[in-house]
């Protein structure tokens, strides 16, 4: 049993994590979160006290981390300006939390000796071209193309520099896009099944031709626990389940899922810069560690948050107004 310190617990992937984390480990949690737009202490809502704690603040602040860090086993630190679309609109707030934070976090995990877990993208990878045989492995170099891969480009960089400079014992996961409950609606796929509920039509960037390749969260949960068990210091893993997608497959499934005309949707004004594909190769995690995703059915886990989204309302309504007013004032 240990004791976890998650950064971002309150925002999707993270909260996913903690649910994950109480109902498969008897790890217990902590979570630090600043409840930005994009995090919600809804996502909490059911873990038990005694096993999910919820500290409010901001990974910046360095005396709050250094305590937490005291009385923690590990650090897993999902915190982040996540969106890419605010990174073109604003890219300091992600300066700010996605290299100073993690520059704060590492600070303490060094004081400490705190063994630490860095949560990444496939993004800082670039991107790749339609039918390319290639997929991301660990040794593909950097190439980040927006505000926010830059910056979690930088913070993997940062966190490489602390283990070998500094010891900290930390690892890195980089993965893939995901799916699930409690993603923000500022996301693809929660926008657009939140847009059919609304009784609006779905928006697909240019010709919806960039591939995304699909991830439950919890199959993200899942590895992460197998790389804090038995992960090699030092070691980045690639998280991904074989699940590419382009833009329009996926939209034109969840407008059939959901009782709809598949040509439903509007073409709307690309994103800048948008990276084309993406696509994993997560042999070293399996090979390695013998992970395996456990959702292996995209239209099945598609189905599954489709009914998530249908039957929780009142976690989505109160952001989804400001989101879309964001994208109308963007011409997306
Ligand atoms: P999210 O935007 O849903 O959640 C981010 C959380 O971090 C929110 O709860 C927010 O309040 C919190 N936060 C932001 N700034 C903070 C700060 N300064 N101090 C404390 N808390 C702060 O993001 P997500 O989609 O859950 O992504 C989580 C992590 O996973 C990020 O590091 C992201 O880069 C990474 N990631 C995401 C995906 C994806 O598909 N969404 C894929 C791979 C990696
Ligand atoms: O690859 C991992 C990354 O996946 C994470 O690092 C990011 O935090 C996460 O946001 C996600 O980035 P994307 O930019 O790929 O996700 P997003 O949901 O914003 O968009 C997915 C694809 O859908 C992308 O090609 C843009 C397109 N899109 C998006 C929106 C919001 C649309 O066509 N219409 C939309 O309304």
């Amino acid at each position: 049993m240990a004791r976890l310190l998650v950064t971002g617990g309150a925002g999707f992937i993270g909260s996913n994590f903690a649910h994950f984390v109480v109902n498969h480990t008897d790890h217990t949690v902590i979570v630090l979160d600043k409840l930005t737009y994009a995090g919600n202490r809804a996502s909490l809502a059911g873990l038990p006290d005694d096993r999910v704690q919820f500290v409010h603040g901001d990974i910046s602040n360095g005396q709050l981390v250094d305590d937490l860090m005291s009385s923690a086993d590990a650090v897993v630190h999902y915190a982040a300006e996540s969106h890419n679309d605010n990174s073109l609109d604003d890219p300091r707030p992600f300066l700010r939390t996605n290299l100073v934070g993690t520059f704060t976090l590492l600070e303490a995990a060094r004081r400490h000796g705190t063994r630490f877990h860095h949560i990444s993208t496939d993004e800082v990878y670039g991107d790749l071209k339609l039918g390319d045989p290639h997929r991301f492995t660990e040794e593909t170099p950097y190439n980040p193309s927006s505000p926010y891969s830059a910056t979690k480009a930088g913070s993997d960089l940062l966190v490489r520099a602390w283990v070998r400079s500094f010891g900290v014992p930390a690892t890195i996961s980089n993965c893939s896009n995901n799916y699930g409950p409690y993603q923000h609606v500022e996301k693809f796929i929660p926008r657009q099944i939140t847009n059919v509920l609304r009784g609006l039509r779905p928006k697909l960037y240019g010709q919806g031709r960039n591939v995304r390749d699909w991830i439950h969260a919890d199959d993200h949960s899942s590895a992460v626990l197998a790389i804090l068990d038995s992960g090699r210091i030092g070691e980045t893993y690639l998280i991904g389940a074989d699940g590419e997608k382009d833009n329009k497959t996926v939209v034109e499934l969840i407008l059939t899922i959901m009782g709809q005309p598949a040509d439903a949707y509007d073409h709307v004004t690309d994103r800048a810069g948008h990276d084309l594909r993406y696509a994993i190769n997560p042999s070293k995690l399996r090979e390695e560690l013998g992970w395996q995703p456990r959702y292996r059915d995209f239209e099945d886990g598609l189905t599954a948050t489709i009914a998530w989204y249908q039957d929780n309302e009142e976690w989505w309504a109160p952001t989804k107004d400001a989101t879309e007013a964001f994208y109308a004032r963007l011409g997306q």
